[in-house]
């Protein structure tokens, strides 16, 4: 058995990706091994979103040609492979900056990755494959075996028609294309046989899903997660990222009516200014974004909301930026991610005149992430003394331990038998620890439960 190591950046589709090549190579004979310094194979599953997240891969794709020299001249060969949303959108420059780098794979081109393993070997040279084939690259995937874990990743829907002033998700990903719902169906079924409780069906765009049905139809997000409900072993279903502009009546009723779509959402709105959103080609305005955050509300009174933020987007004001801080305070956000706007190259905002200085940028985002943080604690807070539905995912750190969480999404530790994991148990939420909450089983289960 050859290793394979792959290391993962970015979202969690390249989470789900990075499974998915590990089952393509299985039976080309690369088992995954935990450490980089024997491995055979290295693939890193790469992000571009930030320039932060680029430099990481070229500082370690720098460690890597070190390691590759010094097995070279134990005469071992290290073959390595970029995949993912770097691979895609910097192609051959990647060579220049980082000799040493055997395969270059697109995120929807990674299906051809046992062919250029081969072309390699063969060769020695070079291979590069970032088209966005038309086909289905899910459908040129083996099934995934071994255990799914409680909590699963589903890709149903990828890339992203929005362009957003400063983002590279649709150069790197290509443009939205859903997954038919008959495919979806049975990879969710068989995630259940293999262990599966939960699924979070994922995409750039996921409420963007339009599936063409066997039967000629097409299918919403909404209709989708009712079908999914309808497996019996699947008990928690949740999805990310959505985009205000495709918050539909269906799917917002659903969180309503489906009793397994958890109540959390993810709605990143970026910023509260409408002239910055306007400016980011968000195509919606603050209030619409209130709106949707009402009825969603009115739908489903207990959800928890995240959302996305970013600071010191091309020509945001001090007003503008206060904006943002006053549609936090107004809706308050159970989690949430922000960041400093990051220039990228190829987008209309890295070519923007009116850039904000890395000092603005900073106290923003000190301010805003402290409100954040803030609003995080108090949600955390509310919930002690609460009973919550925990589904319990693994073994904690602490012996007798186990971690979970809440319909919230909220992690949740506490004192259980290891017989209760993929199991959903009451917990009375008891105290705050920095990064989880920690609670008690309700009902006394027997050591052997
Ligand atoms: N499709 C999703 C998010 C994709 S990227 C959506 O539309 O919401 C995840 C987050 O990264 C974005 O929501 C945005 O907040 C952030 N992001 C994207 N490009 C960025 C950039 N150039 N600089 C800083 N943050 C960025
Ligand atoms: Fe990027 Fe905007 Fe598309 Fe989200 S909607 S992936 S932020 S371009
Ligand atoms: Fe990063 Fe690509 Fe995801 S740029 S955030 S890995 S879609």
């Amino acid at each position: 058995m050859k290793k394979l190591f792959i290391k993962t950046y970015g979202c969690q589709m390249n989470a789900y990706d990075s499974a998915r090549m590990a089952a393509l190579l299985a039976p080309i004979g690369y088992g995954v091994s935990p450490t980089v310094q024997d491995a055979d194979l290295v693939i890193l599953n790469t992000c571009h979103i930030r320039e932060k997240a680029v430099e990481k891969v070229y500082s370690q794709l720098g460690r890597l040609r070190k390691m590759k020299e010094a097995r070279a001249s134990a005469g071992d060969e290290m073959l390595v492979a970029v995949a993912g949303c770097v691979a895609q959108a910097e192609g051959r420059e990647i060579l220049t900056r980082a000799p040493g780098v055997d395969m270059l794979v697109g995120p929807q081109s990674y299906h051809r990755l046992p062919e250029m393993i081969a072309k390699v070997s063969r060769e020695r040279g070079h291979a590069l494959e970032t088209d966005f084939p038309a086909l289905e690259k899910f459908d040129a995937l083996p099934a995934a075996t071994g255990d799914a874990g409680v909590s699963a990743f589903l890709t149903v829907q990828e890339g992203c028609d929005k362009f957003c002033s400063f983002c590279v998700v649709p150069y790197t990903r290509g443009p939205e294309h859903s997954r038919g719902p008959a495919g979806i169906l049975a990879e969710a079924r068989a995630l259940c046989a293999r262990g599966a409780r939960e699924i979070t069906l994922l995409g750039q765009n996921v409420n963007a899903y339009r599936g063409q049905g066997d039967d000629g139809r097409t299918w919403s997000l909404a209709e989708l997660i009712a079908a999914l409900a309808d497996i019996k072993e699947l008990a928690r279903i949740r999805y990310t990222t959505s985009h205000p502009r495709d918050m539909d009546d269906s799917l917002i009723e659903a969180h309503g009516n489906i009793e397994k779509l958890m109540p959390f959402l993810h709605l990143p709105v970026q910023s509260g200014s409408d002239t910055v959103l306007a400016d980011m080609n968000r195509q919606h305005s603050a209030d619409d974004y209130r709106r949707i955050i009402a009825r969603i509300r009115k739908a489903r009174p207990d959800i928890a909301l995240s959302s996305d933020f970013i600071v010191g987007h091309p020509g945001e004001s001090d007003a503008d930026f206060e904006a943002t801080m006053a549609l936090v305070r107004e809706i308050g956000f159970a989690q949430s991610f922000s960041f400093k706007y990051s220039p990228r190259p190829g987008t209309p905002a890295a070519g923007a005149r009116k850039q904000i200085s890395e000092s603005v940028k900073s106290e923003r985002l000190a301010a805003l992430q402290a409100l954040l943080m803030q609003q995080q604690d108090d949600a955390n807070r509310a919930s002690i003394g609460s009973v919550r539905a925990v589904l319990f995912e693994k073994l904690g750190r602490e012996p007798g331990q186990l971690v979970g969480r809440t319909p919230q999404l909220q992690p949740v530790h506490a004192a259980a038998p290891a017989s209760l994991i993929s199991q959903i148990r009451d917990v009375r939420l008891e105290i705050l620890t920095s990064n989880s909450l920690g609670g008690r089983l309700t009902q006394r289960e027997s050591a052997l439960a």
